[in-house]
């Protein structure tokens, strides 16, 4: 039987959050650690509205921490789903900041992660598949397939000889 299909559109979330004490470190900036917290959360919110499942988080890819997001910023996380295999939903997501008596407000990460659809038992589920509608969810999609399995190649879950797509962007072209 033929996959259900879901647009991008149907599993976008949007998450405000306001940077109070207990969210920073002592230099007044916000801990890491609260920052993937909420990923983690606006993420699985997107991954569940994809699949309607109950979700697990498999992996976060690399987050780095350039630019501080200072006590009394408003956060804002805007997540999707990216591409759709048989159990896993890539899941991208933007965090931007903004200063509302500054009036400035800039993009401080994005990230990848990948959710798991599963039953009451905890084991993997099928989910529908994910039809990209614009230049930018088409480029996001064709990239989440060697995004994937450079994520199972490091957690030795895929033979590097395997990822063919992977390896195809560091073949020469003749
Ligand atoms: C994620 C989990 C459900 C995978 O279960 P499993 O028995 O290994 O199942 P499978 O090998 O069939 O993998 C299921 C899917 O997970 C994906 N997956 C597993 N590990 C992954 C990883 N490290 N990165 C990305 N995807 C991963 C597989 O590629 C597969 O995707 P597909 O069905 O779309 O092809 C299981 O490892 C788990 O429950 N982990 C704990 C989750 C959790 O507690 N998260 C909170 C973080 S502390």
């Amino acid at each position: 039987m033929a996959k259900k299909q879901k647009t991008c559109k149907d599993s976008c979330v949007t998450m405000t959050e306001l940077v109070l004490p207990n969210d920073t470190n002592t230099l007044n900036n916000l801990m890491g650690g609260r920052l993937m917290h909420w990923m983690d959360v606006v993420s699985a919110i997107a991954a569940q509205k994809h699949s309607n499942r109950i979700v697990v988080t498999a992996s976060a890819d690399n987050i780095s921490f350039r630019n501080p997001i200072q006590l009394g910023d408003v956060v804002t996380l805007e997540a999707k789903v990216t591409r759709a295999f048989s159990s896993s939903m890539e899941v991208y997501v933007e965090v931007y900041a903004e200063n509302i008596p500054s009036g400035t407000r800039f993009k401080s990460h994005s990230a990848f992660f990948t959710f798991v659809a599963v039953d009451q038992g905890g084991r993997p589920i099928d989910v529908p598949e994910l039809k990209p509608e614009t230049s930018e969810e088409q480029e996001l999609f064709e990239g989440a397939l060697r995004r994937r399995q450079l994520r199972l190649v490091l957690a030795k879950r895929m033979k590097p000889e395997d990822a063919t797509e992977l390896k195809s962007i560091f073949e020469t072209q003749v």
